[in-house]
C-alpha cells in the first residue's frame, strides 16, 4: 500500500482527540470482552488504530498470535513502538484484502472500524473477513450505534461530516453494522452500551454449522 491513508494525517493527536470527546468511554468499550479471548489464540486485529489495544492484548493473553491490519502506515509505526511483543504480532499495513488466506482465525477484533463504510461496501467486507474466522469463532466488535437522543443525533452529524472530510471515509453516515453481521450468519452474545448508550461492544459468534 503506497496512498497516503486518510489517518495518516491525525495519527499522532487520534487517540488525545477521542479522549478529549468520549473520556475513556471508546478505550473501556474495546477492552470490555478482551476475556473472551481464548489462550492460545490466533487473532485478527483490522483498524487497531494507534497500538494500545493491542498492548493491552499482548499483556492481558500472553500466548496469543496477533495479526495486526491496519491500512495507516503512521498508525502502523506507532503500534510497532508501543509493543513489548513484537515476536507475537504480524504488522500488516493493508486492508481486509490483506488477510493472509491461510490462516483460520480463532477471534476478530474491529475496533470502531465497521462505522466506516457505507452498508453496501459492509455487506462484502463482513463477507469477506468471515471466510478468516473458524466455525465457532467470535468477533468482537465496539463501535457507535444509531440511537434517538437529538445530542446523539447531532455528534453523530458532525463527527461524520468531519471524518469523512478528514480521514478520507467512505461513509457518510452510520450504517447498520450490527445488522449486516446477523445477515452473514453472526449471532449476538453479549452486548454493553457506554457514553450513554452511544457506544457498544459486542460479541458475535459463528455456529461452526454456518462458516461462509
Ligand atoms: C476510527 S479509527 C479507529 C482506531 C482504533 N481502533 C481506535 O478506536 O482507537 C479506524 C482505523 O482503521 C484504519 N482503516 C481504515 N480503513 C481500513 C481498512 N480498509 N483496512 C484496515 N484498516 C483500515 C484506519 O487507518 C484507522 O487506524
Amino acid at each position: 500500500m503506497s496512498a497516503l491513508n486518510g489517518f495518516d494525517r491525525i495519527a499522532i493527536i487520534y487517540d488525545l482527540l477521542n479522549r478529549m470527546v468520549f473520556g475513556s468511554a471508546v478505550r473501556r468499550a474495546q477492552a470490555h470482552y478482551l476475556s473472551h479471548i481464548p489462550a492460545r489464540s490466533h487473532l485478527l486485529i483490522l483498524g487497531g488504530g494507534s497500538g494500545w489495544l493491542l498492548a493491552k492484548i499482548t499483556a492481558a493473553i500472553p500466548d496469543a498470535e496477533i495479526w495486526y491490519i491496519d491500512a495507516s502506515q503512521k498508525m502502523i509505526g506507532l503500534s510497532i513502538k508501543r509493543t513489548n511483543a513484537a515476536s507475537r504480532v504480524h504488522f500488516i499495513h493493508g486492508t481486509e484484502e490483506d488477510i493472509p488466506a491461510s490462516i483460520s482465525f480463532d477471534v476478530i477484533i474491529t475496533p470502531f472500524f465497521l462505522d466506516l463504510f457505507e452498508e453496501e461496501t459492509l455487506h462484502r467486507l463482513i463477507h469477506r473477513i468471515s471466510r478468516s474466522l473458524r466455525g465457532g469463532g467470535i468477533w468482537l466488535a465496539a463501535d457507535f450505534v444509531n440511537n434517538h437522543t437529538w445530542w446523539q443525533r447531532l455528534l453523530l452529524k458532525v463527527m461524520y461530516s468531519v471524518i469523512h472530510r478528514m480521514c478520507r471515509i467512505e461513509a457518510r453516515k452510520l450504517p447498520g453494522w450490527q445488522s449486516c453481521l446477523q445477515k452473514n450468519g453472526f449471532i449476538k452474545m453479549k452486548s454493553k452500551f457506554f457514553f450513554a448508550g452511544f457506544i457498544e461492544s459486542t460479541v458475535f459468534h459463528r455456529a461452526a454449522e454456518s462458516a461462509i
